[in-house]
């Protein structure tokens, strides 16, 4: 074998994901695992019983129809009308995909061309590095900074050269729990049209806002034909193993983004598009209750952070909560992690691993709050019994 790499260039550096090393510490130690975004308990049965239906009434079991089976684009454009007013095509204007992730890479993969430049808030998502590389992009960080991790649109605008071809845009934010206000998103909205660039939004946790309101971009003026709207099932239905995601967009955006994707899986996860389908049409209550328990959650698991001596950051969206370790006299995020398993049978995510700049977040740390109360308590009883001060 030559001495090339295996691994080709463009992916140097993007070996695993943070999320699955901590996963397997969580494992390999018995801690709790704050660190992954993954709820400890299912969704609503009813949509898991539709999927089961459909399993056996042998719906979806063989490839369903590229852009998603008619019932879910419908339902999708349903959410879309009933949440925000909007309204799309079911036929040429929604893709279903495999979660949001392949939302994403799809998007860049059909969007970009090598050379071109994508602005994103940094802490990023990690896939989207990942995505942005593939495509032979460059990704341009836009830093949120602590403790409101607002985005300072002057820097936004001072970003954007001649190279700029996308504004890759989560809101709410992981792992910050920063929501865009109405304002803020309708600046960058006026950035973009004058600048004429296209707009990527991951929204998948869309309806965990607890502080404001999610204001989808795509709603705003001038945005309908420049923006890739991707949002999922994972999140608000609590069944992330799924992998139902969808875009909505123009008919050319999705016809764009569609010839990537039908390359990357062709098609996914037919059954569960019919139940994702049916959990889409829930009523309105299970919104309100999703979004009610993770705000209960919210607080179980701010106050326990704060009384165990972290500064925390309270986010206005996700189901993360931001902290600051400083406090606790230390300096470095990713060695604390790394020991605190052992310390006291926690786990929770470095988020310097998602800056280009990490010290800009050297001494944050993010803990996953969509947990079982009692497993939050647990996990708050466990970090205030250790000695976490260095
Ligand atoms: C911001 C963000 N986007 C996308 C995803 C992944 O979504 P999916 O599971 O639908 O691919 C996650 C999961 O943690 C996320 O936090």
């Amino acid at each position: 074998m030559s001495d090339r790499p295996l691994l080709n260039r463009r992916l140097e550096g993007h070996g695993s994901t943070i999320f699955a090393e901590m996963s397997a510490l969580a494992v390999r130690t018995g801690a709790i695992n704050l660190g992954q975004g993954f709820p400890d308990t299912d969704g609503p049965e009813s949509v898991r019983e539709a999927a089961v239906r459909a399993l056996r009434d042998g719906r979806g079991n063989q490839y369903p129809p590229g852009p998603g089976i008619p019932e879910l684009r419908t339902a999708v454009t349903e959410h879309q009308q009933r949440f925000y007013g909007l309204n799309f095509d079911p036929d040429t204007e929604v893709l279903v995909t495999a979660g949001a992730t392949e939302a994403i890479a799809a998007s860049m993969l059909a969007l970009l061309e090598p050379g071109d430049e994508v602005i994103a808030f940094e802490p990023f998502y990690d896939s989207y590095a990942a995505s942005i590389a593939m495509a032979g992009a460059t990704r341009v960080p836009l830093t949120l900074r602590a403790p409101g991790f607002r985005p300072d649109l002057e820097a936004l605008r001072d970003a954007i050269t001649p190279r700029t071809r996308l504004l890759l845009l989560n809101s709410p934010h992981n792992p910050t729990g920063m929501v865009l206000t109405q304002e803020e998103a309708t600046a960058i909205a006026a950035l973009a049209v004058e600048r004429d660039l296209l707009v990527v939004t991951d929204e998948v946790y869309e309806h965990l806002v607890f502080d404001g309101e999610h204001t989808p971009l795509i709603s705003l003026p001038g945005m309908r034909d420049r923006t890739v709207s991707i949002s999922s099932s994972g999140k608000t239905f609590s069944f992330t193993g799924w992998k139902v995601g969808w875009v909505t967009a123009s008919a050319a955006l999705v016809a764009a983004v569609r010839t990537a994707k039908q390359y990357l899986t062709y098609v996914s996860a037919g059954p569960f598009q019919y139940a994702v389908a049916e959990a889409l049409r829930l009523p309105d209550g299970y919104f309100t209750e999703f979004r009610e328990d993770l705000r209960a959650k919210r607080a179980i698991l701010g106050d326990g952070l704060a009384e165990a001596g972290f500064q925390v950051f309270r986010p206005q969206g996700t189901y993360f909560i931001t902290t600051d370790i400083t406090a606790l006299g230390e300096k470095d995020g990713i060695p604390f992690c790394l020991g605190l398993p052992e310390r006291c049978g926690v786990v929770a995510v470095p988020t310097a691993v998602f800056y280009d700049d990490p010290d800009a977040g050297r001494s944050h740390v993010r803990f996953a709050f969509c947990k079982q109360p009692n497993v939050l308590a647990e996990a708050v009883t466990r970090l205030k019994g250790a000695t976490l001060r260095a």
